[in-house]
This record gives structure tokens, C-alpha cells and sequence, in this order.
């Protein structure tokens, strides 16, 4: 195995993954709904979330529609996450994935409406008539909603917003930071892994994994958020300290910043070698992505 499969897997499965979204993802909804959802959802992002689900699903030898239905879900919370996180009342961003926000192209109550509608439809792709046993779609649509939900992302969110000047300790500031986003990418591990047999040490080893890239993918974020410009990201650069939000940079300084993140990937690694699951590769080159990524 070398870099090059790596890089072929993740393209197969972009583009995989991009397919399936594209016929999810309604053309057709009322008063244009289906133009603002598809706006949001399709042709942009780094789909992450969606390369950790199927990637779990792949070292436990799981059920690969319902990895790719789960993988979708996942990105759907993540794309209406940030419509509502870029509207005025929140973030207040005019840029994302490259293009205007939702709300700056379809107007506010357009995009709010967006943002729901592609937060049940999450849970819709995870029940269909057939292909996925009813017991796996239960387990999914709940991990799906406990970490979407007000103790997890919503509430992180929450949190955030909650937090603007102030200088939040760094227990406070790891909290916020696990719900608002770790908590997500933790469930898409376990998503994945909850498609095939699991044992009960690989699950706690999966889900220590997801606990550790998640944190470090926010780090990251907030590391990139001074370090970036806005072409490279896509999004506004330096809009945390222009909004005055605490983040990983601002409390500890840039340097502590990225040492944790590596020293999160190093504990990510570990957790995965402690799993006993055969192949755990890919997992392991996505905590590298999430590190050493650029936007
Ligand atoms: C951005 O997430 C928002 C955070 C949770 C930090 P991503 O960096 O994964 O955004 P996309 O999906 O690639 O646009
Ligand atoms: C967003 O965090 C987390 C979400 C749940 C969307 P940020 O506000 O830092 O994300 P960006 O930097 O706007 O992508
Ligand atoms: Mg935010
Ligand atoms: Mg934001
Ligand atoms: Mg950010």
C-alpha cells in the first residue's frame, strides 16, 4: 500500500459519495426549497464525515449501502450545520466552500428552511424500505441525533455563541469544541462501524479515535482560521478574532495549538492500534489529512 491507493480510494469514493448525493438531495421542493438544499449540500467541502464512515465500514467489513446512506446523513447534518452557522444571527459569513452562503444567495428564512429540511432529510436517507435491517437504521438514526442534538453539536453551538469575549479556560474550551464539532466526526466512525460486526474493545478504540480527530479537526480549524487566507479556505479567514470567539489559538497560544493537535493524532493512532481490527489504514491517512491539512 502506498500514498497513490490512498489517494484512489478517497477519489473513488468522493466521487461515489458526491453520486449519491446528488440523488438524494430533492430538485423538486416547494417554492424552490430543493434549489437553496442542493445549493448547500452539493459540489463544495471536503466530505470528511463521509470518508470516516465509509472508511470504519471498510475495517469492519460492513454493509457498504448502508455505510454510503450513513455517509450521506452525516453530511447532510454537517452541510445544514453550517448554512445555520453562516447566517447573521450566528457567524454572520458571506463566504463558503468557495461561494456566497446560503442565506447571502436565497435570503435568510430561505436558508433557515434549507438547513431544516436537510436535517430531516438525514434521517429520512437513514430509513429506507430496504437495504439497511431495522435494527441498524435505529442505531444509526441515534447516533446520528444524540451527536446532532442539544448535547452535542447544537449545544456546542450554543455554547459558542454563548462565549464571545470571553477568555474561557481550557476544559471549558475543550467542551465546547467536542460538541460542537468533535462529536459529529466521532459518530461518523462509529456510524460506519456500527454497518458490521463490531467487538466491544474496537468500538471503545473506534470511538477514543473519533474522539481524538474530532478535537484535533477543530483545532485545526481554528489554527487555519489565522493562518489561511480566504481563497484558500473557501470561508472568511481571521473571522474569530474579528468576531472575538475564544478559540485553541487565542487560549493557548499557536504554538501549544499544534502541538496538541499532533499530540491528538499520535493518541487518534494509538487508539486504532489498540482496536484489533485488521486494517485499519485508511482511518489512520485521514488522522494525517486532519492534521496536516492546508484548508
Ligand atoms: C467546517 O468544517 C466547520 C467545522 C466544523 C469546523 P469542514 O472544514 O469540514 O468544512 P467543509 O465540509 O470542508 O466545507
Ligand atoms: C462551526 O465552527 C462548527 C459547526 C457546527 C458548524 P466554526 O464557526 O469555527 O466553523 P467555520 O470556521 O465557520 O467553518
Ligand atoms: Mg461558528
Ligand atoms: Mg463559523
Ligand atoms: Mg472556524
Amino acid at each position: 500500500m502506498d500514498a497513490k491507493d490512498f489517494d484512489r480510494w478517497v477519489d473513488t469514493s468522493l466521487t461515489a459519495v458526491e453520486a449519491a448525493l446528488d440523488g438524494l438531495v430533492p430538485v423538486q421542493a416547494p417554492a424552490g426549497l430543493g434549489e437553496a438544499m442542493r445549493y448547500a449540500v452539493l459540489g463544495g467541502g471536503k466530505r470528511l464525515r463521509p470518508l470516516l464512515v465509509l472508511a470504519s465500514c471498510e475495517s469492519v467489513g460492513g454493509n457498504v449501502f448502508a455505510a454510503m446512506r450513513a455517509a450521506c446523513a452525516v453530511e447532510l447534518i454537517h452541510a445544514y450545520s453550517l448554512v445555520h452557522d453562516d447566517m447573521p444571527c450566528m457567524d454572520d459569513d458571506v463566504l463558503r466552500r468557495g461561494k456566497p452562503t446560503t442565506h447571502v444567495a436565497f435570503g435568510e428564512a430561505q436558508a433557515m428552511l434549507a438547513g431544516d429540511a436537510m436535517q430531516a432529510l438525514a434521517f429520512e436517507v437513514l430509513t429506507p424500505d430496504e437495504g439497511i435491517e431495522p435494527a441498524l437504521q435505529a442505531r444509526l438514526c441515534s447516533l446520528l441525533a444524540r451527536a446532532a442534538g442539544y448535547d452535542g453539536m447544537a449545544g456546542g453551538q450554543a455554547i459558542d455563541l454563548a462565549s464571545v469575549g470571553k477568555p474561557l479556560d481550557e476544559t471549558t474550551l475543550r467542551d465546547m469544541h467536542r460538541r460542537k464539532t468533535g462529536v459529529l466526526l466521532q459518530a461518523s466512525v462509529l456510524m460506519g462501524a456500527a454497518c458490521g460486526p463490531l467487538s466491544a474493545v474496537a468500538r471503545q478504540s473506534l470511538s477514543d479515535y473519533g474522539a481524538a480527530l474530532g478535537l484535533a479537526f477543530q483545532v485545526v480549524d481554528d489554527i487555519l482560521d489565522v493562518t489561511q487566507d480566504s481563497a484558500l479556505l473557501g470561508k472568511t479567514a481571521g473571522k474569530d478574532q474579528e468576531a472575538n470567539k475564544p478559540t485553541y489559538v487565542s487560549v493557548l497560544g499557536m504554538e501549544p495549538a499544534r502541538a496538541l493537535a499532533q499530540q491528538l493524532r499520535s493518541q487518534a493512532k494509538a487508539a486504532l492500534e489498540a482496536s484489533g481490527l485488521a486494517d485499519t489504514r485508511w482511518l489512520s491517512l485521514l488522522a494525517d489529512c486532519v492534521v496536516e491539512r492546508d484548508n
